[in-house]
């Protein structure tokens, strides 16, 4: 039986290579997108969405359009990481399909308390959608199967500032939200992400398949190596939810600590900092889990494969 799963994403160069990834594995079954702010608007985000879906023949998954803004904080997007359009230098066409009319904090809510334990929630952006939906209907923290987290940074520098990742940066609040709701929460932060570079060889390989979603990944992925090496003397580019996404069906990727993570919500320069209490001074519970150690290569196998595979049914 395939995990059910609920994507919540800011598309985004990397989302879009979870999206792909989620529809070209079988373990999985995606019952629906949820769009937020973040990389780029929440209305260009649902459009991606939808955009990505009609390129790899799944235009059956449904979208929900999210929250336009965060909790408490201006917006912040990053044109300068995935382009204006979210996609880097990729150019899909409009979308036929349209987003649902339902918003995606009622779609979450409604999802998860018509099949307790049943749904995975992968949030692989900012936490506004998610915060929102815990506040509204409160009972999907016990009926949530699952919420795995692309964001924080625990002993790694901040990709964003100094000490904070976008997708905790952008919304601190909501993610506070979320870290001390009771969700059980595996949290897949830059400490790990950061080791699962696609490298340029990464992308010559699948370019060797001649396919609308080879010319994809190439043209959205162009533009994130060059920022990854404008910005951060990166060669390649870290592709964040993707990996986030695998952990879903092949959890032996990564290494998993319990910890008591917090989020920095004052207004000094740790805004949106994420910290773990390794020696539980405070004497609290574990709130999650945390991925802290990778088996870069075996995911990278895993992508490459599927979108090999994806690739070469799309002609
Ligand atoms: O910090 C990386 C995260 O922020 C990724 O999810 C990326 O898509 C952006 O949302
Ligand atoms: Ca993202």
């Amino acid at each position: 039986m395939p995990k059910h799963i609920i994507l919540d994403t800011d598309p985004g160069i990397d989302d879009s290579l979870a999206i792909l990834l989620a529809l070209a594995s079988p373990e999985l079954a995606l019952d629906g997108i949820s769009t937020i702010h973040g990389n780029v608007s929440t209305a260009q985000t649902t459009t991606n969405a939808l955009s990505i879906l009609e390129l790899a023949n799944a235009s059956h998954v449904p979208v929900y359009k999210g929250c336009d803004l965060p909790l408490v904080k201006e917006s912040l997007l990053s044109p300068e990481t995935h382009g204006d359009t979210g996609l880097g230098y990729a150019k899909l066409s409009a979308p036929q399909a349209q987003a649902q009319a339902q918003h995606a904090c009622d779609f979450l809510i409604e999802k998860i308390m018509s099949s307790p334990d049943e749904i995975t929630l992968v949030a692989i952006g900012p936490l506004t959608n998610v915060a929102l939906a815990i506040r509204k209907e409160p009972h999907i923290i016990q009926k949530v199967k699952e919420v795995l987290i692309m964001g924080g940074a625990i002993r790694h520098q901040g990709n964003t500032t100094p000490l904070a990742e976008f997708n905790t940066y952008v919304d601190p609040h909501a993610a506070h939200i979320v870290f001390h709701s009771g969700m059980p929460i595996i949290l897949t932060p830059l400490d790990v992400t950061y080791q699962c570079i696609f490298l340029k060889e990464d992308l010559d390989r699948l370019l060797k398949i001649d396919s609308p979603i080879t010319k994809f990944i190439s043209d959205a992925t162009r533009f994130y190596m060059e920022f990854h090496d404008e910005y951060q003397k990166i060669d390649g580019c870290v592709i964040n939810d993707p990996m986030t996404l695998a952990l879903t069906f092949m959890p032996e990727i990564c290494d998993y600590e319990e910890l008591y993570v917090d989020v920095d919500i004052s207004t000094g320069v740790g805004l949106g900092n994420t910290f773990a209490d390794f020696y539980n001074y405070d004497k609290k519970a574990p709130n999650m889990k945390v991925a802290l150690g990778v088996r870069p290569r075996m995911f990278m196998e895993l992508f490459l494969e599927r979108m090999e595979k994806l690739a070469k049914s799309i002609s």
